[in-house]
């Protein structure tokens, strides 16, 4: 996830493009750039946040001018560095360009475009693109004919934006990530999303996929992908500045919950093959060892591990997971052949990297999965796999969770024999169906239901037990009430000597395995003691004879299922924390990251 964002019109672009981008630095803080047109092409562009551009950013000599393009970086292909950051342009400083979106087909494009004599600057995605709208351009065509010619070349997910040396136009195009236009008395903006411009103006036209739109001081004209001019539909957005960077949500974990499809779609994004059956993770070319595998992690991402043992084992391959805390080289075996692999959203998490450092030092081959490209982990070890989730401000981690859900199957495809076809159908239908879950969830009547009870339990079996445990401990790091996930197998063991009729307890029951049965015969026992039941299923069962609440999740199997019930769980954790009126993105006592022992 980046931010993008363009200016024309009669007031200085560079003072909007820098309020712009600090609109959309939720996307992204790596680096950030800005290039200014109208005269030769002003591109200045730096590592680190938005900040560290603007301490250097000769302002006042850009000022006067009318229109540019901007960007705020999360990297994907290339650490964050001045050179990878945006915008990039062509040989000769003719075209500017910003992404957001990740061009699949980009190698064989920057193989064909070296072959030409192009020399590259960067090691990103996005520098193809400037490239060949400045081979078109020297082909002859026209900025507006070169860039369409480019963009006709490209795969994958883009919202662009490029001017041109001595033009006031901006040209943009958008297929599978977002762009949206603003109509504004003072000028025409475009940008990822609408906190960058609400302050000047509230009148937006969301680009569809395959549109291209040209702004120009005198008007804004949108085509489709033939070039024939499409009538826009003005809508006028109904929050304000404030709201902003939350995109109208009230927090940015809502925010985050809901941009799940999207982050799943972006982790799948060219990695999948549905037809051969094949998963590909570039990043793991180089990967030797493969089993035994040992997962260390910390709180949420310990249940991702969690997960991505159980699909490991269940696909023949020895996998533990240990809590990064608790591990040891000292006692527990490794050597040159196991693979440990950290599992951390933000690749700076103490407990972790200590853990990854001795594994290292054992000689094992160690794989970061993260979201944060160049982390400490990344870098740590031998390989890192991205999940791509996209920054998530929020301190409870939601949709990083799912992405490492997601990511960890992609691995065990990666690491184990046997045909991937069922699994990459389970994991192209999962978008859809998170979408489907935060459509229809009744999550806010659960809530509002049981939010003041004494306690709360999650009960779950195999790949349904990380996800009790993840619910658990969502719903009491935001909402403070006490919380406890368990095997469902082991309730009777113990804990059923905690259930009364004040304690809700929350059963996954998901497929038509020996496992779901057995979790309706806990459910039966739970029951039986007068607690109230949420089951959270996909109807595969009779459990809902016994509940008093259904939340219902699409059918599919284990691993869409664990993903659904997951979301069903952080709509209950953020109602209850809502209506408590808790801080919920800043929950008391926690971090985002946490970086000591
Ligand atoms: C819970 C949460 C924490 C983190 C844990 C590990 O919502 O966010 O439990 O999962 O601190 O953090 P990372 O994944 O950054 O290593």
């Amino acid at each position: 996830m980046c931010g993008i964002v363009g200016y024309v019109g009669s007031n200085d672009a560079i003072d909007v493009l820098l309020n712009g981008l600090s609109g959309l630095e939720y996307r992204g803080y790596d680096s950030a750039g800005v290039a200014l047109a109208n005269g030769t092409l002003a591109v200045h562009k730096r590592e680190g946040e938005l900040a560290a551009l603007e301490s250097t950013l000769p302002t006042a000599e850009l000022r006067g001018r009318s229109n540019g393009i901007g960007h705020t970086r999360w990297s994907t292909h290339g650490p964050p560095s001045d050179a990878n950051a945006h915008p990039h342009t062509d040989d000769e400083g003719r075209v500017a360009v910003v992404h957001n979106g990740i061009i699949e087909n980009y190698q064989s494009l920057r193989d064909e475009l070296t072959a030409d004599g192009v020399t590259f600057e960067s090691e990103t995605d996005t520098e193809v693109v400037p490239h060949l709208i400045g081979r078109a351009l020297e082909e002859g065509m026209a900025p507006e004919t070169a860039f369409r010619a480019a963009i006709d070349r490209i795969e994958g997910s883009y919202a662009v934006a490029a001017v041109f040396a001595g033009s006031e136009t901006i040209h943009a195009a958008r297929r599978a990530s977002p762009l949206v236009l603003g109509i504004g008395d003072d000028g025409y903006y475009l940008a990822s999303d609408a906190p960058a411009f609400i302050e000047y103006t509230d009148r937006v036209v969301y680009l569809e996929d395959g549109e291209f739109a040209r702004l120009s001081p005198e008007e804004v004209v949108v085509t489709d992908s033939s070039g024939t001019v499409v009538e826009p539909s003005v809508e006028t957005i109904e929050w304000d500045a404030e709201d902003a960077g939350k995109s109208g949500y009230d927090h940015y974990m809502l925010k985050e919950i809901h941009e799940q499809p999207t982050a799943l779609r972006q982790c799948l994004r060219g990695r999948v093959d549905e037809l051969t059956g094949t998963v590909t993770l570039e990043e793991l070319d180089a990967l030797e060892s493969s089993s035994p595998v040992q997962f260390v992690a910390c709180g949420t991402s310990y249940h991702a591990a969690l997960f991505g043992a159980t699909l490991l084992r269940d696909r023949g391959v020895p996998a533990q997971s240990f809590l990064a805390s608790e591990y040891s080289t000292d006692r527990i075996p490794v050597d040159s052949s196991t693979l440990v692999v950290g599992v951390t959203q933000s690749g700076e998490t103490a407990d972790t990297m200590r853990a990854l450092r001795e594994a290292n030092r054992a000689g094992a081959e160690t794989v970061a999965v993260t979201n944060v490209v160049g982390s400490s982990a990344a870098r740590e070890c031998d390989h890192a796999l991205y999940i791509r989730a996209g920054p998530e401000i929020g301190v409870a981690a939601t949709k990083t969770f799912a992405s490492q859900q997601v990511a960890l199957t992609l691995l065990a495809c990666r690491l184990s024999d046997g045909s991937n076809h069922d699994v990459i159908r389970t994991l192209r239908d999962v978008p859809d169906q998170v979408q489907t879950v935060l459509d229809t969830s009744q999550a806010t009547e659960i809530a509002a239901e049981y939010a003041e009870s004494d306690a709360f339990f999650f009960i779950g079996r195999g790949y349904q037990y990380p996800v009790a445990l993840e619910g658990a401990l969502k719903l009491k790091e935001i909402s403070y009430r006490h919380a406890e996930g368990f095997a469902a197998g082991e309730l009777k063991h113990g804990p059923l000597a905690l259930v009364t009729e004040e304690t809700p307890v929350f059963a996954l029951v998901t497929g038509d395995d020996e496992r779901a049965h057995k979790t309706v015969s806990n459910v039966k026992e739970v029951e039986a003691r007068d607690a109230p039941v949420v089951a959270v299923t996909d109807g595969q069962t009779d459990v809902e004879r016994y509940a008093d609440h259904v939340l219902e999740v699409p059918a599919s199997n284990e691993i869409g299922a664990a993903v659904t019930a997951n979301v069903q769980l952080q709509l209950v954790a953020y109602w209850v924390a809502h209506r408590l009126g808790r801080s919920i993105d800043k929950p008391r006592h926690l971090a985002k990251s946490v970086t000591v022992e």
